[in-house]
């Protein structure tokens, strides 16, 4: 059984269901708590999937612990219906935690998919750090994308055979998302291949940057957007209207700041494909502009992700006003500031990590005789 509620899940779990499909011997149940209504269908339209059990979760100004009760109790009855022989969850988010907790309380044996990362602060990111902490002590397997993370997960005593490092199934989407031709359906988007203006790609959303952190973050968008006229920036804003408040009335009056809804995952890999930096405080865009050699200015004090950042494609910049004027405008004015950003390093596999997912799977339910 395949769990998932947001859309960075959907879109790494997807590869990992469609493998699913097409194996001999195992077959998924598909279920979303849907703790993202939207942005999760909107995923699982692209890669055509069609959930087996559809929880409909999400309700706007939702706290951690409604989705987290929530989950656990929705979660149990699916599973004494079901009685699935494992149940796979991927990243940190709270139906991640949630649907971990209610397996484990089944003792079905819990499959963590994207297992061991770690930014070393309880409180950020908040509360994902927490949340892969406690999926990492009850999981039985856990598909580290690193060996990064898997030193993470040793350290936390997680036994050496319970782990096996399989890159990130984030590659396996992106290889397929970009590979297909798409033409931008956004009206805003379409002239993006014939604008000769530079791209700054903008997304945010992490719960520790609502509020004053935001704010700092659309005040450094309407300065760069003055500041330079011949820049174009593009904001796909997240659902939650907590970022939209911040950020909306500080860059609705500027017309080289294009807001757009959310952007299918298609078209969003295009989008990055055709930006020329990134700003953001998402954690898939870290691993997915470095594998398209895009500069990621992280905005954030801290990330899990340090691979990218050891090999200088990324770099970590927080949230202060000045910090992401400065950050910017060296690379739009320093050509070779920015050629010593714009490599692509791929430390997060080679696209056949669903595949080795569905192995390591295999494997774990034969030892169990299931
Ligand atoms: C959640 C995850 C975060 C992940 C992020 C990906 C938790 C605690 N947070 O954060 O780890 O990085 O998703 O984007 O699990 N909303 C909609 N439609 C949607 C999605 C969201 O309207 O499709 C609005 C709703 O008002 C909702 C709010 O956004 O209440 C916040 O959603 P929520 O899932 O609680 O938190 P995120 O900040 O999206
Ligand atoms: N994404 C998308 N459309 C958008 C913005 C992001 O498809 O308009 C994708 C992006 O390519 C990445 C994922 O959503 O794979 C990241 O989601 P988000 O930033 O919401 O969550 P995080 O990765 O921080 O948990």
């Amino acid at each position: 059984m395949v769990i998932y509620g947001t859309r960075p899940e959907a879109i790494k779990v997807a590869p990992v269901i469609k493998a699913l499909e097409e194996d001999e011997t195992l077959s998924p149940i598909v279920v979303v708590t849907a703790q993202h209504r939207e942005m999760l269908d909107q995923v699982n339209e692209v890669f055509q999937i069609v959930p087996d059990v559809d929880l409909n979760l999400m309700a706007h100004g939702q706290t951690l612990n409604e989705i987290a009760g929530n989950v656990i109790m929705r979660i149990d009855a699916v599973l004494d219906e079901h009685m699935p022989d494992a149940v796979l969850v991927q990243g940190d988010t709270t139906t991640v935690m949630g649907a971990a907790i209610a397996a484990f309380n089944r003792e079905i044996p819990v499959v963590h998919l994207e297992a061991g990362l770690r930014s070393g602060d309880i409180d950020s990111p908040f509360p994902e750090e927490a949340n892969r902490k406690i999926v990492s002590q009850i999981a039985r397997m856990h598909l580290a994308p690193t060996r990064v993370s898997r030193s993470n997960l040793l350290a936390d005593g997680v036994p050496d055979e319970n782990i096996h490092v399989i890159g990130n199934t984030v590659i396996d989407a992106l290889h397929w998302a970009v590979a297909r031709a798409v033409e931008f359906t956004v009206p805003e988007l379409k002239r993006l291949s014939i604008d000769d203006r530079r791209v700054l790609l903008v997304t945010t959303h992490r719960r520790e940057n609502l509020g004053e952190n935001m704010i700092n973050i659309g005040r450094a968008m309407r300065e760069l957007a003055t500041r330079y006229p011949d820049l174009l920036i593009v904001w796909p804003a997240h659902k939650n209207p907590k970022v939209r408040a911040s950020i909306e009335p500080q860059i609705v009056d500027l017309n080289n700041v294009i807001s757009i809804e959310p952007v299918e995952y298609g078209e969003f890999s295009h989008l990055i494909a055709n930006s020329d930096i990134i700003l953001t405080d998402s954690g898939g865009i870290q691993e997915e502009g470095p594998s398209l050699g895009k500069p990621v200015l992280v905005l954030r004090e801290n990330t899990e992700r340090p691979e990218a950042v050891d090999a200088g494609t990324v770099k970590l910049i927080g949230t202060a006003t000045d910090r992401i004027i400065t950050e910017v405008a060296r690379l739009l004015d320093d050509r070779a500031a920015y050629s010593a950003m714009a490599n692509a390093v791929n430390p997060y596999g080679d696209g056949h990590s669903a595949r080795r997912s569905v192995d390591a799977l295999t494997q774990l339910l034969s030892s169990e005789g299931r």
